[in-house]
């Protein structure tokens, strides 16, 4: 296996990632097939994050990669300015019968990041669209994550993300989040304390008035900063003031759509109906990238009322790619075959139990569940935060196991086709890392 070992590590400059140390102690993964990855060494690695989010199917599911294949081999590339592909067109059609028809269309891009962005231009431009251009101003949360596009990380609410790059975008405010570890520790699914968070609303709306906010947009479970999962009534209030002061209300379910949280979207796990929602990683099963921004009819309608022209300037080179579309429409076509909501469904009990059972072991103090998703922080070390989950990883990683950490914070979101003994794999290997860390 060494010869797939890359003859130097120089020139890659990683994302999301401490390249110093990762170019002297490199994990680095060479193949992966349903529930596991296979890293330079031979070793077998238990996926315990879906990648990051992605793989709802698990990995080289033969159906996908078998119409990836097809596709390159019949239309390489072919723009959508313009133009078109059938493939584009049956996947929206598709996504939307996904959806229950709830949402009327569906705008391409490549990538979660992009499609906040055209999440909140569109947000823009369908005020301005019905004369109401005085609505511009967007308002996102504290421990957000939308990406890292400049209209995402001014609606973010991560420090680190936003302090290197200057002033952002104009015109943005902030709802506070909803973590309250006092009031919520060890809850299973939504947490009973802070609905009236939401009034938050309110305050906002008072401080600049309705006519000047275009877009509310928040993760129904936050993900990237640890799994803050919505207190009991907090969406559905944030949907009742978005609705009685003319604001739209976006959705991110970059993370939370395709599954993960046993229903398809967070949508219909929460009852509450976004006007947009972004989506990106499960829509492929993260194996060609693509996003897409699904709208209600009213705001497609909005723009079809202007004279004959493009009605949208807004677009991708690569929006709508036909890998992405083969890809996407073989995920569909497993999520049907393999029923794959109804058997993440069907484990969620057994996970929740299990990770719950983490309960007790050294420095663990709180743990949360929704879904098939799982959130279990750890006390900081005094002066280095985030060292202690860091050396979970990279301990969990050694002895098989892939996690994700943030902060202090595990964050676990496997493959939705895992079985009872993955998971009894996953928090066997968990509980023995937890309990060498200092
Ligand atoms: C909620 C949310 N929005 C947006 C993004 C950005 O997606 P991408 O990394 O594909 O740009 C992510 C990525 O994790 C996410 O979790």
């Amino acid at each position: 296996m060494n010869e797939t070992r890359p003859a130097s590590m120089a020139s890659f400059w990683m994302p999301f990632t401490n390249n110093r140390d990762f170019k002297i102690h490199p994990r680095l993964l060479v193949s992966a097939e349903g529930m596991y990855y296979k890293d330079v060494d031979g070793n077998t690695i238990l996926d315990g994050t879906a990648g990051l989010w992605c793989v709802p199917c698990g990995h080289a599911q033969p159906k996908i990669v078998a119409a990836v294949r097809e596709m390159i081999g019949q239309l390489d590339f072919a723009p959508t300015f313009q133009m078109g592909h059938p493939a584009a067109f049956d996947l929206a059609e598709q996504l939307m019968e996904y959806t229950n028809h709830r949402f009327g269309h569906v705008f391409y891009t490549n990538s979660g990041s992009e499609a906040v962005d055209t999440a909140l231009k569109i947000a823009l431009a369908y005020h301005r669209a019905r004369g109401e251009g005085t609505r511009t101003r967007l308002i996102g949360r504290e421990r957000g994550y939308h990406g890292v596009g400049f209209g995402g990380i001014s609606v973010g609410g991560i420090a680190g993300n936003r302090k290197p790059y200057g002033a952002m975008l104009p015109y943005v405010d902030h709802l506070p989040h909803t973590h309250n570890l006092e009031k919520n520790a060890f809850t299973r699914g939504e947490p009973e304390y802070g609905a009236h968070l939401a009034d938050e609303l309110e305050r906002i709306v008072a401080l600049h008035d309705a006519s000047t906010i275009a877009a509310v947009i928040v993760e129904p479970v936050a993900g990237s900063t640890g799994v803050l999962i919505p207190p009991k009534g907090y969406l559905k209030r944030l949907r009742e003031l978005c609705t009685k002061h003319g604001i739209l209300l976006i959705f991110d379910e970059v993370i939370t759509g395709f599954g993960r949280l046993t229903t398809p979207f967070a949508a219909d796990y929460f009852d509450v109906e976004p006007d947009l929602m972004t989506t990106a990683k499960g829509l492929t099963n993260g194996v060609v990238p693509m996003g897409a921004v699904f709208t209600k009819p009213f705001l497609y309608e909005a723009f079809m009322q202007a004279p004959a022209g493009i009605e949208l300037f807004h677009g991708y080179t690569y929006s709508g790619h036909p890998l992405a579309c083969a890809a996407s429409l073989a995920t569909l076509e497993v999520f049907r075959e393999q029923q794959i909501v109804e058997h993440a469904a069907s484990l969620q009990q057994y996970w929740e139990d299990a990770v719950h059972s983490l309960r007790g072991l050294p420095h663990v103090i709180d743990i949360r569940t929704i879904g098939l998703i799982a959130g279990i922080e750890l006390e900081p070390i005094a002066g280095k935060p985030g060292a202690r989950a860091f050396d979970a990883f990279k301990k969990a990683f050694a002895d098989g196991l892939l996690i994700r950490t943030t902060g202090d914070i595990i964050a676990l979101s496997p493959p939705l086709v895992l079985e009872k003994k993955h998971i009894d794999e996953l928090f066997g290997k968990l509980a023995k890392v937890l309990k060498t860390l200092d």
